[in-house]
């Protein structure tokens, strides 16, 4: 693996073996390690973010690595200095490892042929991938289902503008689960690639009462536009996952969401911190998911 980039890049084996390096992990719970002591990882954030942000940065510091937040706001970029003259300076420095959050669509795919001496990792890109958000989904789906092949997986809320159901499902898709339903609202079904071959409802209760896992989506505010905007009334009254809604699924249902929630819109306080939720699980699962991330690019 020479860089981090997009689920798709992955091989079926690359992506199982993440996997289970993270399920090892999570499962020793190792706090320090000096594995990663030789190199350095930098952040580089041109969108906000808690969860990415902060746990690429405890998997580094938890695998005895040097970490750098650059903070934008202080660098030079605020002086006009291109993104790549920013990576460039950083390659230049002794990073070997940049986490790269962007809502330019193609950067961190740009940043990788440019590279020469530093591994890049996309932390999320626009609307079109996050794929660490989708390894650390797998990972919890794989430690509490044992398995992902022959789930059945709702995916609830703002798929048009989701980076994170993008990367879910060619994750999913990749490890054998055919079974995808995506339900939202007409505006945000996706006309996108992405999803060819899974159908779009906007029924609600026929895709989660017999479903395995329900993911709900964060609605993307920030990436509406006029001809995308939906009452909030109106989406709580036809998707957020209330627990009269859950009362008909099956009795150990999943319930996911990347984070941040907008509670009680996409889902119920009583959902969000209910025995099905394991959204706190996700982010948890996330710090060790990253660790194997990083680990597998210091091995090439
Ligand atoms: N799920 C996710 O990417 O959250 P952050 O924006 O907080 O990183």
């Amino acid at each position: 693996m020479q860089h981090f980039v997009s689920i798709q890049e992955l091989s079926r084996t690359e992506l199982e073996a993440l996997i289970d390096d993270a399920l090892v992990r999570a499962e020793a719970k190792v706090i320090h390690d000096t594995q990663l002591g030789h190199i350095c990882v930098a952040s580089l954030f041109f969108e906000n973010s808690t969860r990415t942000r902060v746990s690429f940065e405890l998997a580094a510091k938890r695998l005895g690595a040097h970490h750098v937040n650059v903070n934008l706001a202080q660098s030079s970029q605020t002086k006009g200095e291109t993104v790549w003259d920013t990576v460039a300076t950083l390659q230049a420095m002794g990073i070997d490892q940049l986490v790269v959050r962007t809502s330019t669509v193609g950067l961190p795919a740009e940043l990788a042929l440019k590279a020469s001496d530093l591994k890049i990792i996309n932390a999320g890109e626009a609307n079109v991938s996050h794929p660490s958000q989708a390894l650390l989904d797998l990972v919890t789906l794989k430690e509490r289902k044992g398995r992902i092949d022959n789930l059945s997986i709702a995916i609830v809320g703002d798929i048009a503008h989701s980076r994170v159901a993008r990367s879910f499902v060619q994750g999913a898709t990749k490890l054998g689960c055919s079974d995808i339903r995506l339900v939202a609202p007409k505006q945000w079904q996706a006309k996108s690639a992405d999803f060819a071959g899974l159908t779009f409802t906007d029924e609600l209760a026929p895709a989660i009462n017999d479903a395995d896992v329900v993911m709900a989506l964060r609605i993307q505010k920030e990436r509406l536009e006029a001809d995308d905007l939906l009452d909030l009334e109106d989406y709580r009254a036809g998707f957020s996952l209330t627990r009269a809604r859950l009362d008909a699924a099956k009795k150990d249902l999943l319930v996911m969401h990347p984070g941040p929630i907008n509670r009680n819109v996409e889902l119920s306080d009583e959902v969000a911190d209910g025995p099905r939720s394991v959204i706190q699980r996700q982010v948890a699962i996330g710090v060790p998911t990253r660790m194997a991330i990083l680990s597998a690019l210091a091995k090439v």
